[in-house]
């Protein structure tokens, strides 16, 4: 194996750049050349590549240009990313494996979306490709965790404690909308560790109506039962309704409780910023993991963070396994539908945190 690529695709995260850091060092060292991605799927169609390593005293070395020691700290993703509409139709697919004539192996760092397309690739084109999970979402199958997940909670974690300072100083309640699409383990994870008084969250099924109902409640009881200063209600942004609406809603049904109720919409705030000590080291962990499936001819698979489930096939990393594209994707449809365990599992864990949040 001579030369590698890698992109990033989707929705960035951090922890990106060090997975590409990790993938370059692990490479280099067996003495395979990297090609950098630029914009996830689009660049790939574009044959817009650059060298990510060079030739430098008979050894192959990160490339002077990409400052594997600064890059591996920062957010976003130095190799860009975008969301490709063209990747869909097969002629953008046929593109991009044209531009793969002279690369043995791909490495494609992204969500849900870009591994559905690195499995296309591989399967429509015999691309040989290894998929690496980043979102900050956390709605991919067969891993337990994404990259871009614990820097995305350690900075809700932070906003909320912000938030309850100015809540506490003025009695009030805040709604505060975390990302995490239409999964809702940001919020319900968050709200734990936040001390939240709850969390909504679109897999717990509630109508409008019932939503509304249930946080009037809770703010009924904190401020006026409980003498509470502060009340914070994490809603992921998969719950349709608006947070906007959700509290004007709520505000006209507690008007003689003497308190204001706020939203905020934390938004892409939660995407950014420099990954975490855990998200850095998963990215490097997973980029060895990557590159040695991609030097034993793997394609057509995922490495994931497992520390505790057995069962993918083990690597020399016992936190890092390999699975199969179709079989992480078929998860992670489940994950999303509500039929899989795991869902079925954080939302038994929600109902028993619901019952300890507002104390
Ligand atoms: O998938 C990551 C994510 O940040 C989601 O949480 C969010 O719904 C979406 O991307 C936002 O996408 P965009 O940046 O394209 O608006």
């Amino acid at each position: 194996m001579k030369r590698i690529a890698v992109l990033t695709s989707g929705g960035d995260s951090p922890g990106m750049n060090a997975f590409v850091r990790g993938a370059v060092k692990v490479a280099a060292a067996h003495g395979v050349h990297v090609l950098g991605v630029r914009d996830g799927y689009e660049g790939l169609m574009d044959g817009t590549f650059e060298p990510l390593t060079v030739d430098s005293g008979g050894a192959v070395r990160p490339a002077p240009g990409f400052e594997a020691d600064l890059v591996g700290g920062m957010g976003g993703t130095v190799l860009g990313s975008a969301r490709s509409m063209r990747f869909r139709e097969p002629a953008g697919r046929a593109q991009a494996a044209k531009r793969l004539a002279e690369v043995d192996g791909l490495l494609v760092v992204g969500g849900n979306g870009s591994l559905t397309g690195a499995h296309v690739l591989a399967t429509e084109h015999g691309v040989k490709v290894i998929g690496v999970p980043a979102s900050i979402d956390n709605d991919i199958g067969c891993t337990s965790t994404c990259l871009g997940v614990d820097t995305a909670l350690n900075t809700i974690v932070q906003a909320c404690d912000k938030i309850a300072d100015t809540a506490r100083a003025h009695r009030r309640a805040f709604v505060v909308e975390v990302m995490g699409r239409d999964c809702g383990y940001l919020a319900m994870a968050s709200a734990i560790a936040a001390g939240a008084d709850a969390a909504l969250i679109r897999e717990q099924g509630r109508s409008e109506a019932e939503i509304v109902e249930a946080t009037v409640k809770l703010v009924r009881h904190a401020f006026a039962e409980r003498g509470k200063r502060r009340v914070l209600i994490i809603k992921a942004e998969g719950v349709e309704v608006p947070c906007t609406k959700l509290v004007r809603a709520v505000d006209e049904k507690i008007s003689d409780l003497g308190v204001d109720i706020r939203a905020t919409v934390l938004g892409h705030v939660v995407r950014g910023g420099n990954p975490s000590f855990q998200d850095r080291m998963v990215a490097s962990r997973l980029a060895l993991g990557a590159v040695n499936a991609l030097l034993a001819g793997a394609t057509d698979e995922m490495v994931s963070w497992q520390p505790q489930v057995a069962g993918g096939i083990t690597t020399f990393d016992p936190s890092v396994q390999r699975f199969p594209l179709a079989r992480v994707l078929e998860e992670t449809k489940a994950l999303l539908d509500g039929s899989s365990p795991i869902t079925q599992r954080r939302l038994k864990m929600m109902e028993q945190a619901e019952g300890v949040l507002p104390l």
